[in-house]
């Protein structure tokens, strides 16, 4: 089933996601259900907190578009152990943050623990662009969006469009 995505400035983007404590049937259902979402978009990433869910919970696939290198990763609680280096994440875009794309500065490598989707932990370094996917989808999970990272000023630019996109829309 696909699931709505919230976008901003809707509040519960903010939300801090709660550690999963149970990997049940509900939850595998619900990874289903955000990868059909994510697969359909399409996008490289999607977190719980986007679809409305409060769990620390992402799904990504660096290939989202191409079925023969598609490979769905679920992580469960997430944290990033360590970060090092920097790179400049460029056209940075997120399901969440329609029709708006930026540069955003990220570590160039990270160090990810978690759980699989079978309860199994995980724990592995990443490089370059599922590095910058996992620190965008992760931030998710902490309430962040990438336009936090940005410019305070390209920021409110984005706000006041969308503001301005609500009010017409709702005329
Ligand atoms: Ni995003």
């Amino acid at each position: 089933m696909e699931l709505k995505i919230l976008t901003f400035p809707d509040r519960f983007l903010k939300t801090k996601a709660s550690p999963v404590t149970d990997i049940d049937g509900s939850l595998q259902k619900l990874i289903d259900d955000m990868a059909e979402t994510m697969y359909r978009a399409p996008g490289v990433g999607l977190a719980a907190i986007q679809v409305g869910v409060d769990k620390s919970l992402l799904i990504y696939d660096i290939n989202p578009s191409d079925d023969d290198q598609r490979r769905l990763r679920v992580l469960i609680n997430p944290r990033i152990v360590t970060s090092e280096g920097e790179i400049l994440s460029e056209n940075e875009g997120c399901l969440s943050v329609p029709d708006f794309r930026a540069d955003v500065k990220r570590a160039e490598r990270i160090l990810v623990e978690a759980v699989d989707r079978e309860g199994r932990p995980l724990r592995f370094e990443a490089e370059g662009l599922p590095a910058i996917v996992l620190q965008h989808e992760i931030d998710h999970l902490d309430g962040t969006l990438f336009i936090d990272r940005i410019s305070a000023l390209k920021r409110q630019m984005y706000a006041r469009r969308i503001k301005k996109k609500m009010r017409s829309g709702n005329e």
